[in-house]
């Protein structure tokens, strides 16, 4: 599967410089992190997950909201009231639309939930959603906190720490966890693993 269509559509849609570096940062990461921790997954499609999962970003609550409806796109509570999560499972279902081919389903999964994170989003998704935090353009992280998120022995510890790391952010700015997000705490806190796909 190659992502040269996804470039291009990136290339032509996607209007924020700093979103398309974005993208690539996170494209490489996600393949270093399904490198090390995925070895039933090809490395290239941790980059291709990286590589789209924010290519909805910029789009409005409205159309976000009005795209999901049309596509009969099932929604959870949280991402209705705040369209913008949306983008997740937006860029999704754009995957096969632009690759005009059939892509696996882990990769559809792994986006749709790049938001907020899944007990079933699969390692593929795990590896997104701990890319997309600790890539390297990253300006909350210092160079030392990324070194200490990357030295973890497993995809569930990296995946553990994001989350709790997430849950301070959140309780700074005296918000409360989606859903989705608080299942997938204790859901490693637990030690659970994540299946494959
Ligand atoms: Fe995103
Ligand atoms: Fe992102």
């Amino acid at each position: 599967m190659d992502c040269i269509k996804l470039e291009q559509y990136i290339a032509s849609y996607v209007g924020d410089k700093q979103r398309i570096r974005h993208l690539y940062a996170t494209a490489w990461q996600t393949k270093e992190l399904v490198d090390r921790f995925v070895p039933s997954i090809d490395p290239e499609m941790g980059y291709l997950v990286g590589l789209w999962h924010d290519v909805a970003r910029e789009w409005e609550d409205d159309a976000l909201l009005a795209f999901c409806e049309t596509h009969a796109i099932a929604m959870k509570e949280e991402e209705r009231k705040y369209p913008l999560l949306l983008h997740g499972p937006v860029a999704a279902y754009l995957l096969e639309e632009v690759l005009l081919e059939k892509v696996p389903l882990a990769c559809q999964v792994a986006i749709r939930w790049h938001t907020l994170g899944s007990t079933t989003m699969g390692r593929l998704g795990a590896a997104l959603y701990i890319a997309d935090y600790v890539e390297p353009l990253r300006n909350y992280l210092t160079l030392q906190q990324r070194q200490e998120l990357l030295a973890k022995d497993s995809l569930e510890q990296l995946c553990l720490q994001v989350v709790l790391n997430h849950k301070d952010h959140l309780r700074d700015r005296g918000k409360k966890m989606a859903t989705s997000t608080s299942a997938l705490l204790d859901f490693l806190e637990m030690g659970e693993e994540f299946p494959d796909a």
